[in-house]
């Protein structure tokens, strides 16, 4: 079976780095590239952690472009109270020293995909959208080109983790996730519906520490910094790792379970910008354009994760 060809676009953040280190460890990826944008921290940030993960999982070959430093339309929203001022606290990990492509993002994106074949490419979003909408916007043919945008972003019956209606990567850019999702692409989306099913352990992130690699070390360091926030916040054992349910549908999609479901953005009130309008009953007729996925198998998440990072130096 060929590897599948993948981008990542991401705003690095502990979770994405556990996100992007599994891709990188898979040999069922290809990962063609991968996209900063502003989120978790500014994107001069996001995209030089981007290259300090590249880096500690031995790819200082990989293609790292730095995308959209702000929302479509909103200020950028950050979150440094979760992921700390560097956006990767716990890491430990140097400065990068492997080159930031030149060229920005959503150009690279554009011609990328429009040399693919048609569903040739598969998007992988960790992160507000707007660098993947940018594109739709400047070059809408290439959603003919992407196989499927599987993104972290969301909630429903969970309700929200920045206001009490809207998760961060929707909250950030509201605008840029109503392009996605009325795009006609063909989209999974992992809400906070699921991500919250799979809280990390001590013992998981001890186990990642016990691999005695550069990269178990720096992903648990990571981590033990990134799970207080949510244990605070939740009063849980374990904070959920979000972004890494991406990339282990992809690559273990019997782990998940999910619906064909409507989803509308809410851009106009601000009482619920961003919250994603889940028609999970079909109370409408609007057609389905979105996968739902609401269940996860967590010990088979956390294994596979382990697994893989396991693999890398
Ligand atoms: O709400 C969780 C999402 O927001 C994750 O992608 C996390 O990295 C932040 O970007
Ligand atoms: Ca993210």
């Amino acid at each position: 079976m060929p590897p599948r060809p993948i981008i990542i676009d991401t705003d690095p953040g502990q979770d994405d780095a556990i996100a992007i280190l599994l891709a990188l460890a898979s040999e069922e990826f290809e990962v063609v590239g991968i996209t900063a944008v502003a989120g978790n921290v500014p994107l001069r940030l996001t995209e030089a952690n981007a290259r300090r993960v590249c880096e500690l999982a031995g790819r200082s070959d990989m293609k790292v472009f730095a995308g959209c430093a702000r929302p479509l339309v909103r200020p950028l929203v950050t979150a440094e109270e979760v992921h700390g001022k560097t956006g990767l606290d716990g890491s430990g990990l140097p400065d990068p020293t492997m080159p930031l492509q030149d060229g920005h993002a959503v150009d690279w994106l554009v011609e990328t995909l429009r040399a693919a074949p048609p569903q040739g490419l598969t998007l992988c979003t960790l992160g507000p959208l707007t660098n993947v909408a940018a594109a739709m916007i400047k070059a809408p043919d290439i959603v003919d080109h992407i196989a499927e945008l599987v993104m972290m972003g969301g909630g429903y019956f969970e309700g929200g983790n920045v206001t009490p209606t809207a998760e961060f990567n929707i909250y950030v850019d509201p605008h840029a996730a109503h392009v996605i999702f009325s795009s006609g692409v063909k989209l999974v989306m992992h809400p906070l519906d699921v991500t919250h099913k799979a809280l990390m352990s001590r013992e998981w992130i001890d186990s990642l520490r016990a691999l005695g690699t550069k990269t178990g070390t720096a992903a648990a360091g990571m981590l033990d910094f990134y799970e207080r926030f949510d244990m605070e916040k939740y009063g849980e054992d374990g904070g959920p790792l979000h972004d890494p349910c991406v990339l282990a549908y992809l690559l273990q999609p019997e782990l998940f379970k999910g619906r064909d479901c409507n989803v509308q953005v809410e851009t106009g009130s601000e009482l619920t910008m961003g919250m994603t309008v889940v028609d999970w009953w079909r109370v409408t007729d609007r057609r389905p354009n979105c996968h739902v996925i609401n269940q996860i198998d967590a010990a088979g998440f956390y294994d596979l994760i382990r697994e893989r990072l396991a693999r890398l130096p």
